[in-house]
């Protein structure tokens, strides 16, 4: 198995998110996505081999196909692309392969969350309070059962620390109404094409988050779309409403994690390389089933 990119170490000052490292290059940025992997917000010391090309190369797939519905921040990848060639050329192909060049827009602080089953914190907070994203829900869901409609369930995009949910009231004051209308209608636009396209291949895509950013007055979708770091993805063949799924995703780790009694503050632990490798093998199956073609 390769080892996990997890430091860029580049000549130039970074930003660096918590999976991302981000080059400012003026009107674009270069986004590396690292193998780093975090979860409950935290930063794990190890990484999982080659999660950063599967994260680039399927937000990359999602942009392209959805670009009918909003326009993207997606410029060129790859370290053959003419526009990409001069920033890369110095860099070790192991971070060059995990490259995009994008559009730099203003990131509105809002994180857009469709959830079209019932799971993850979804599920905790219907089962103690009967709502869903503060929002009132019929009695009598089960785990893992499809919502009648998606819910559009935001939350704040912290600077440190945890997001919050956010009211659909609280999201217009934050953003004003017209944009927080719609990006309601477009993440739940996205999150249905997705959805469809995905069961088709096998995968049910339960929720995910998107992103959004501005540039000269247009809305683009910006940072991933519909990975198995942004999203919940389970297998259609086994799935069943009533219990949890065998996730296809990051939560695989935070399954693994919350049976380790670890309290969720830094530092993480390190994962074993059995938990290791399955995540792995997850990312790159993820990446064949909704892709058809094995990762390049
Ligand atoms: N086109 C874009 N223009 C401006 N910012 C972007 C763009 N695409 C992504 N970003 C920002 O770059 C960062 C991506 O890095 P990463 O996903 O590692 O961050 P994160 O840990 O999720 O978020 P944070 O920055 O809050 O730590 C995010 O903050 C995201 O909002
Ligand atoms: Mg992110």
């Amino acid at each position: 198995m390769p080892t996990a990119l997890t430091e860029t170490n580049l000549p130039r000052p970074a930003r660096r998110g918590k999976v991302r490292d981000i080059y400012d290059l003026g009107d674009t940025l270069l986004l590396i996505s690292t193998d780093r992997l975090s979860a409950f917000d935290v930063v794990l010391p190890t990484g999982i081999p080659e999660r950063g090309v599967v994260l680039n190369e399927l937000s990359r797939f999602w942009f392209q196909r959805l670009s009918g519905i909003v326009p993207h921040h997606f410029l060129a990848m790859g370290v053959d692309t003419p526009r990409v060639a001069p920033y890369v050329a110095d860099l070790p192909m192991e971070v060059a392969r995990r490259a995009m060049l994008v559009k730099k827009a203003e990131p509105v602080l809002v994180e857009c969350i469709v959830r079209g089953y019932l799971a993850g914190s979804g599920w905790a907070e219907y089962r103690k309070h009967g709502t869903i994203g503060g929002r009132a829900a019929p009695d009598g869901l089960q785990e893992s059962q499809r919502l009648e409609t998606p819910l559009f369930t935001p939350t704040t995009k912290a600077a440190e620390g945890h997001d919050e949910l956010i009211t659909m009231e609280q999201t217009e004051e934050l953003i004003g109404r017209d944009l927080a209308r719609r990006l309601e209608r477009l993440s739940q636009e996205l999150y249905a094409a997705g959805h469809e396209y995905a069961l088709g291949q096998g995968i049910i895509i339960a929720d995910t988050k998107f992103e959004f950013g501005l540039l000269d007055g247009e809305v683009l979708l910006i940072d991933e779309a519909l990975t198995p770091d942004s999203s919940r993805f389970w297998d259609a063949k086994t799935y069943g409403p009533g219990r949890a799924q065998d996730p296809l995703d990051k939560q695989f780790v935070r399954d693994y994690l919350d049976g380790t009694g670890w309290n969720k503050e830094p530092p993480g632990p390190e994962l074993p390389p059995e938990i290791v490798q399955q995540t792995a093998r997850r990312y790159r199956d993820v990446y064949q089933r909704l892709t058809g073609a094995p990762l390049p």
